[in-house]
């Protein structure tokens, strides 16, 4: 009888309930009123002495309890679970989610890309960190030019110099070097200046630069291509060029666009020096080629009508939820 105690105790603790056909079959098979496993094993337990039916009666019982216990407790489990599906309500609509919106900054730069995309031209990235040579001496900037002043930056190691770029100037460097002519480049990226009385952020602001070398690229390409990007961006728009000065392009140009405020500096641009085509072996007598620079930021000023430049760099939700663009 022991042994037999013992093979139903286990039985019971081995019986894995999972679904109601399972606590049904459980009860049965223990509990039945005919064939379970205990109820025979009651029935059997009359034909046994008094004391022993007093010891195997107790246990037996318990074991009744524990086959009714685990019932329950499979019943009670699944209750929870019916309550939570009652509760649940497949007709509520579901938790929006937010969806964000491109900052104006990348709107325009997406913008610019797909603009010169049209007209052949390559997109590439440049690096923030640069050596003095890419940045400045390469692009006709030696060492002692005043113009170094006006594009002072953040220094991370001296001698051998090495800076966050002033411009993405620089960009046309590490093309040139690696690629030959003919190409047409586009590139926007951070760059980084001491300047705390421009109308740009107090040290970083976006710029995009265009070159384009081919043999017989003229002026008048360049004219046509800026000419291009403006009404490109505002439709219709007046532009004048008037001669400036860049220590890499000869001649070179400031272009200004007439908004309702007057005349507005927007960009430089010009030919590109035969000093900087000899830096990275380029023949200036086969090849010529122009070049400009933008700033971003001042670009989307214009186009979104946004009175301080410093609402691109506040990051407040209420400002950058306003664009929405198709990029
Ligand atoms: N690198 C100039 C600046 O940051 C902008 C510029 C002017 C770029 C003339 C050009 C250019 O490529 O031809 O002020």
């Amino acid at each position: 009888m022991d042994k037999k105690i013992n093979k139903i105790k286990e039985e019971i603790k081995c019986f894995s309930i999972k679904t109601y056909h399972d606590s049904e079959t459980f009860r049965i098979k223990f509990l039945g009123k005919k064939k379970g496993i205990i109820t025979i094993f009651l029935k059997e337990l009359k034909k046994v002495s008094i004391h022993k039916r007093k010891i195997y009666g107790k246990i037996i019982n318990e074991l009744k309890k524990e086959v009714q216990k685990k019932i329950s407790i499979f019943l009670s489990q699944n209750e929870i679970i019916n309550e939570k599906i009652q509760k649940y309500d497949p007709t509520i609509p579901g938790k929006s989610i937010e969806i964000g919106s491109f900052h104006p900054i990348s709107i325009l730069k997406n913008r610019m890309i797909d603009i010169f995309m049209k007209i052949g031209f390559t997109y590439v990235d440049g690096r923030e960190i640069e050596d003095d040579w890419h940045n400045f001496t390469a692009l006709n900037i030696p060492i002692d030019h005043p113009s170094r002043d006006m594009q002072d930056t953040f220094f991370l190691y001296k001698d051998p110099d090495i800076l966050l770029r002033t411009h993405t100037s620089s960009v046309q460097i590490r093309y040139m070097k690696k690629h030959r002519p003919p190409f047409r480049v586009l590139s926007i990226g951070k760059v980084y200046r001491n300047e705390t009385i421009s109308s740009h952020s107090n040290f970083m602001f976006h710029q995009a630069e265009g070159f384009y070398i081919d043999k017989k690229v003229s002026f008048s390409d360049l004219k046509q291509v800026i000419h291009y990007l403006m009404t490109s961006l505002f439709g219709k728009a007046k532009i004048r060029f008037r001669p400036s000065y860049f220590p890499f392009t000869e001649p070179s140009a400031e272009v200004d666009l007439y908004c309702n405020s007057g005349w507005v500096e927007i960009m430089g641009c010009g030919m590109i020096d035969p000093k900087v085509l000899k830096n990275v072996d380029i023949d200036s007598e086969t090849y010529s080629g122009f070049a400009f620079g933008i700033g971003i930021e001042r670009l989307s000023l214009i186009i979104y009508n946004i009175k301080d430049i410093r609402m691109f760099f506040d990051n407040d939700v209420r400002f950058l939820k306003q664009f929405t663009s198709e990029f």
